[in-house]
């Protein structure tokens, strides 16, 4: 496949140099907005209507570059200020065509609150354009442990227990509750980006939505995981990020992806 590499630029100018129903799937992790304060691409906005209003203008943008068979991901915010993401939603909503809304569990709390439960999720707002969408609920189906395959297994309603046994061997569908662990300080996968999404997370995403050789686009590449997980699955990409310094550790992490791949393929060849 010819090598892809990531656009380095503003999303709305890069954006607008795409074709129109041109992709298959867009996974979006906007800026939140005044939630990493020490990070200037997450303070680039005085008030949230300028934020709000900013978002309206990206988000319409990838609608128009979305297949009317495509879905679009948009990552919300995690912790205080997460009214911010229900305007957001709400705003979108009434604009565009709601999918579904997915929880991705952290599996961990957050920044702990004082006057509140420790936030432990986050939201993915999912929009379509059109009603008959690419979802493929086989791809991300996850495994039963033996131990339940097991108890199943022990109701005799079920005359062939070997169909039975194939069957739950293939895992239960996922539900809209998607549980990844965030990445930890010390995890091998963090390469320095401060908001860096689980790859497991990310692939989930795209295998659903897409299939080997679709288009998946991420306005907002950060430190490239869905370049990375688009490559891993076989798919194609298109990545923007506006940060010079986030698009070398993309390229770095490209760079060691593609390498492991080629010793993969001499060691199978
Ligand atoms: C939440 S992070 C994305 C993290 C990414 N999902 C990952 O796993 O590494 C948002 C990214 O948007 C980038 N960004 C902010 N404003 C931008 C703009 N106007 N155009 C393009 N990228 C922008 C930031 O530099 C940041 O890397």
């Amino acid at each position: 496949m010819k090598q892809i590499t990531p656009t380095h630029g503003d999303v709305l100018d890069a954006l607008a140099r795409l074709p129109g129903a041109s992709v298959q799937s867009i996974i979006a992790d906007p800026p939140y907005f005044n939630v990493l304060e020490d990070e200037h691409w997450d303070t680039q906005w005085r008030t949230v209507e300028e934020y709000l209003a900013w978002c309206g203008r990206w988000v319409g943008e990838c609608m128009r570059v979305l297949r009317d068979d495509g879905l679009c991901f948009i990552f919300g915010q995690l912790g205080k200020r997460e009214h911010g993401f229900i305007h957001l939603m709400s705003q979108l909503c009434r604009k565009h065509q709601f999918h579904d809304l997915i929880i991705w569990d952290r599996a961990v709390g957050y920044n702990e609150r004082r006057d509140s439960f420790t936030p432990q999720y986050e939201m993915i707002l999912v929009l379509r354009n059109g009603d008959d969408v690419k979802f493929n609920k086989h791809a991300v189906r996850e495994p039963y442990d033996a131990k339940t395959i097991e108890q199943y297994l022990k109701d005799n309603r079920y005359k062939d227990m070997d169909a039975r046994r194939a069957h739950l061997e293939k895992g239960k569908f996922a539900t809209n509750i998607l549980r990844v662990p965030s990445l930890k300080g010390a995890s091998k996968e963090k390469c320095g980006h401060p908001s860096q999404k689980p790859l497991r997370l990310i692939e989930k995403l795209i295998a659903c939505s897409t299939d080997e050789g679709d288009i998946v686009l991420d306005p907002f590449l950060g430190s490239g995981t869905t370049a990375v997980a688009a490559e891993s699955l076989h798919r194609r990409w298109i990545g923007i990020e506006k940060d010079a310094g986030y698009i070398s550790i993309i390229e770095t992490r490209l760079a060691e992806l593609r390498t492991r791949s080629t010793q993969h393929e001499l060691v199978l060849a």
